[in-house]
C-alpha cells in the first residue's frame, strides 16, 4: 500500500463517493459545485491537498485531504518559531472496504509524509468518530466543551464599542491575542473567510440571511464569528476575551446578530482561557454542553513539541 496525492480527476470522482457522508441538504451536483466551490478558495489553493491510499494494483482504498494552517512553538528563550502545520478533513473508506486497517494506514502514511516537511510542527484533525481511530496513529484528544446561547432581540452594536466586517478579517485577527503556551495553531484570514465560503453556500438552503457582521469588539477584547456550514447557527470562530464584562458584552452582540439573521443559536467552542468569564454567564439563555463529534486531536509532527496538553486551545476556527 501506498500514499498518492490525488490528482483534480480523482478528487472529483472521490466527490461521488463521499456525498452519501458530507452531502446532506445538497444535490449531488450540489455537492460537487460544493467542493469545486472550497477547492478554488484561496485557502485551499494555497495548499490543500487530497490523499489517498492505494493498493498494489493501485485501486483507492482510503482518502482523506490536508489543509496547511499556521502555528508557533515556543523556543527556550521564549521567542515564538512559526512553522506549518497540517489540519486533516474528510477521512474516508468506502463502505465495503471497511474494518480492514485502510483508514488506519492512511493516518500513519500520511504523518510519516507531513514529517518530511520541512516546517512541519504538528497535525490536527476533528474526529466525528470518537478519539480511538486516530489515537492508533499517534493523535491525542483535547477537551471539547460547548456553549450555546439563544438569540436575544436588540441591535447587536448595542452592547460593543464595534461590529466587524468580513472584508476586515486580517486586521481584526491582528487585536488577538496569542495563546500563553508553550505550542499553539494560528488560523490566517484566509483561512477564516473559507468558513465563511462555506456559510455562503449553504444559505440558500437555510431559510436565513448570511449575518451583517463578523465579529465584534468591545475593549480590548475580540470575537469573530459567522454562518459557517450546513447548520442555521452563529458559530463563533474565535474569541480573545479580556474580562468577564468584555466577554457579556461580545456574546450578547452574537445572540443578538443571531436574531437578526435569523438563526436558531449562538455556539461557542470553549477555550481553557474562557474558562474563568463563561463560568459566570451560565443560565440565563446559555449552557455548557459536552461537544457532539469534532473531537479535536493533535500529533506533533517533529520531536521538541511539548506534549499535547488540555491547555492546547482549539478555536471554532481551526476546524475543517
Ligand atoms: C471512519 C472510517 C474512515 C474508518 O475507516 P476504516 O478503513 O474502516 O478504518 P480502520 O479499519 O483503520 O479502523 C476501523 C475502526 O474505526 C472505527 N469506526 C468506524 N466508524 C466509526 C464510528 N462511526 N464511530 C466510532 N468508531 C468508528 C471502527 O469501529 C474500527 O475500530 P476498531 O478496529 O477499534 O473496532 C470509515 O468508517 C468511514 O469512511 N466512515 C464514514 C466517514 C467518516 O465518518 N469519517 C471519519 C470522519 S472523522
Amino acid at each position: 500500500m501506498h500514499l498518492v496525492a490525488a490528482t483534480e480527476e480523482q478528487r472529483v470522482q472521490r466527490d461521488t463517493l463521499t456525498y452519501s457522508e458530507w452531502g446532506k441538504l445538497l444535490s449531488l451536483d450540489g455537492y460537487a459545485a460544493r467542493e469545486k466551490r472550497l477547492r478554488a478558495h484561496p485557502w485551499a489553493r494555497s495548499d490543500m491537498r487530497t490523499w489517498l491510499l492505494c493498493g498494489e494494483d493501485g485501486g483507492v482504498l482510503a482518502s482523506c485531504e490536508t489543509f496547511r494552517t499556521g502555528s508557533f512553538l515556543r523556543s527556550d528563550e521564549g521567542s515564538l518559531v512559526p512553522g506549518d502545520s497540517f489540519a486533516i478533513a474528510s477521512v474516508f473508506t468506502e463502505e465495503h472496504l471497511r474494518g480492514r486497517g485502510y483508514a488506519t494506514r492512511l493516518m500513519d502514511l500520511l504523518a510519516a509524509e507531513l514529517e518530511r516537511q520541512p516546517r512541519a510542527q504538528a497535525a490536527l484533525l476533528f474526529s466525528d468518530v470518537g478519539p480511538r481511530l486516530y489515537a492508533r496513529s499517534g493523535y491525542q484528544a483535547l477537551p471539547a466543551w460547548d456553549w450555546h446561547l439563544s438569540p436575544a432581540p436588540g441591535d447587536p452594536s448595542g452592547p460593543v464599542d464595534s461590529l466587524l466586517r468580513e472584508d476586515g478579517l486580517g486586521p481584526a485577527l491582528g487585536r488577538l491575542r496569542h495563546p500563553d503556551v508553550p505550542f499553539y495553531f494560528w488560523p490566517g484570514p484566509a483561512q477564516l473567510d473559507w468558513h465563511l465560503e462555506r456559510g455562503r453556500i449553504y444559505v440558500e438552503h437555510l431559510g436565513c440571511s448570511l449575518p451583517a457582521s463578523a465579529g465584534a469588539t468591545a475593549g480590548a477584547s475580540t470575537i469573530l464569528w459567522g454562518l459557517v456550514g450546513r447548520s442555521a447557527e452563529l458559530t463563533v470562530l474565535m474569541l480573545d476575551a479580556r474580562s468577564t464584562s468584555e466577554t457579556w458584552a461580545l456574546l450578547e452582540a452574537a445572540r443578538r446578530e443571531a436574531s437578526r439573521s435569523g438563526l436558531s443559536r449562538v455556539v461557542l467552542w470553549e477555550e481553557p482561557s474562557h474558562a474563568p468569564f463563561l463560568a459566570l454567564l451560565k443560565g440565563g439563555g446559555a449552557f455548557r454542553v459536552a461537544r457532539d463529534g469534532s473531537l479535536p486531536m493533535v500529533r506533533p509532527l517533529r520531536p521538541g513539541l511539548p506534549p499535547v496538553s488540555p491547555l492546547l486551545p482549539a478555536p471554532r476556527g481551526l476546524w475543517v
